[in-house]
């Protein structure tokens, strides 16, 4: 098995380059299938989730070229197989964009039901209604969601998203994107990374206006041809590491982030007691004084990002005073609670509200990721704690967050990647 092994207590000191948005290129790759031509895209994060959809990619056929690290091209203009098996699509929630985009491309899809983190139900009924009122008989069976349009095309359609649904916004603009005529999303999801794949397609040769806005305008084109793209920095490890430095106190130049994108995050910190200078492409992020304790309601973009819910708790179990936390987007996103418990927190969690009382110092202990950002603010609470943490299931953080050990041990932590004999394994032996 292999874990994180943490020694706290050490304030971070140092400058961190944030990577590609994972929540963007996960996205925008399978977008690649709409393009009839080579794609280059650039600073694609290198994480678990990208590398699946990836793999996904070449199973559909497509030419996937590594340029550098952070560079691939995609060129999909071979590709026929309109099938994405279940091997691959169950291990990730992305893994839906494909019906989108291949009901864009070829009007017919075949994909498993998606996976990804646990937060109670993770249902696609409003992907689904999105490309029914674009004409596709959607069945869903056997675990696999399997549309066709009859007349073998997409229909431009208007669409009012009952939740302003970021993956179901991002699919609707994938299905549209090749289809007969004009679609509008009403209550569209405003994140950074959906304007981030609007930019992408229109830079390929789409027509998508409004997208940041709750209404999204997509004029269907008849090809797209290829082109270059970088993908924007990541919102949410941005914040990470603005959390971690908040918990630990110290220092920290967090570079390669658009401002902007963090201003629901930097207000809350700010409220917690850091000090955030913002620059161009830049955020410098310190906490000296008091940890204050403060309130915070997760909410779609521009609002606090539900993403970054567990490592705002990390923090709040350490400032001074009780604080409220309610998750605003998801049913269930405090299974980590009992893990932080274990280091001493006081949370108590009634439904979607998480009632925090701050202590003094957290406590090293043996805890378990559980989820990719449940995963990251132990690591957040393991910096923050007094002793050794040690964190199990790291796979979880592995999918999002790009050389996290890396990143962190040049920023001052004592962070270790230690692999042991796995004790089923070991005990069959014995
Ligand atoms: C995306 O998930 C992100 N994942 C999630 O990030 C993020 O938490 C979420 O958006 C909200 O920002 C990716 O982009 C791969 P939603 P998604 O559709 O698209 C309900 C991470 O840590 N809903 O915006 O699945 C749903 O149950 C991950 O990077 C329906 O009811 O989220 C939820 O309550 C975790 N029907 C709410 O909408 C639907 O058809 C928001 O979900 C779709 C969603």
């Amino acid at each position: 098995m292999t874990k994180y092994v943490i020694r706290g207590g050490k304030p971070l000191y140092g400058t961190v380059d944030i990577s590609g948005a994972k929540n963007a290129a996960l996205a925008i790759l399978p977008a690649a299938l709409l393009v009839d031509g080579v794609c280059r895209i650039e600073n694609v994060p290198q994480i678990s989730d990208v590398s699946l959809i990836l793999n996904i990619l070449q199973e559909l056929g497509a030419d996937v070229r590594t340029v550098n690290r952070t560079t691939v091209d995609i060129d999909c203009s071979h590709v026929r197989n309109c099938q994405v098996s279940d091997a691959l699509a169950r291990k990730i929630r992305a893994s839906y964009y494909f019906i989108g985009a291949l009901l864009s491309r070829f009007g017919s899809a075949e994909v498993a039901l998606p996976g990804g983190c646990d937060f109670g139900g993770r249902p696609i009924d409003l992907h689904i209604k999105g490309f029914t009122a674009m004409g596709a008989q959607v069945d869903v069976k056997s675990g696999l969601v399997q549309a066709k349009c009859p007349n073998g095309k997409m229909m431009g359609s208007t669409i009012y998203l009952d939740i302003a649904s970021v993956g179901a916004t991002m699919n609707i603009m994938l299905a549209a994107t090749l289809a007969e005529g004009s679609t509008v999303i009403e209550n569209a999801a405003k994140e950074p990374h959906i304007v981030d794949l609007a930019n992408f397609l229109n830079s390929m040769g789409a027509s998508i206006m409004g997208a940041g806005t709750d209404v999204i305008k997509i004029k269907g084109v008849d090809k797209l041809t290829g082109g270059i793209y970088s993908i924007i920095p990541d919102q949410i490890e941005a914040g990470t590491y603005m959390a971690a430095v908040t918990a630990t106190g110290g220092e920290l130049l967090v570079k390669n982030v658009i401002p902007k994108h963090l201003e629901c995050i930097t207000a809350k910190l700010i409220e917690m007691g850091a000090e955030v200078e913002e620059r161009d492409d830049s955020v410098i992020v310190r906490r000296s004084g008091e940890l204050c304790r403060t309130n915070v309601k997760t909410l779609p973009y521009p609002g606090f990002p539900t993403d970054m819910q567990p490592q705002v708790a990390a923090c709040l179990c350490l400032a001074d005073g009780t604080s409220v936390l309610t998750e605003g987007v998801w049913d269930n996103r405090y299974r980590y609670v009992d893990e932080f418990r274990r280091m001493g927190a006081h949370i108590q969690v009634d439904g979607k509200v998480a009632v925090i009382e701050g202590v003094p110092h957290l406590s090293g202990a043996a805890v378990e990721a559980c989820d990719l950002r449940a995963g990251a603010a132990l690591i957040i609470a393991g910096l923050a704690a007094q002793g050794i943490t040690e964190i199990s299931q790291i796979q979880h953080i592995e999918r999002g967050y790009e050389n996290i050990v890396q990143k962190l041990t040049g920023i001052g932590a004592d962070i270790r990647v230690v692999v042991t004999p796995d004790e089923g394994a070991a005990a069959q032996a014995g």
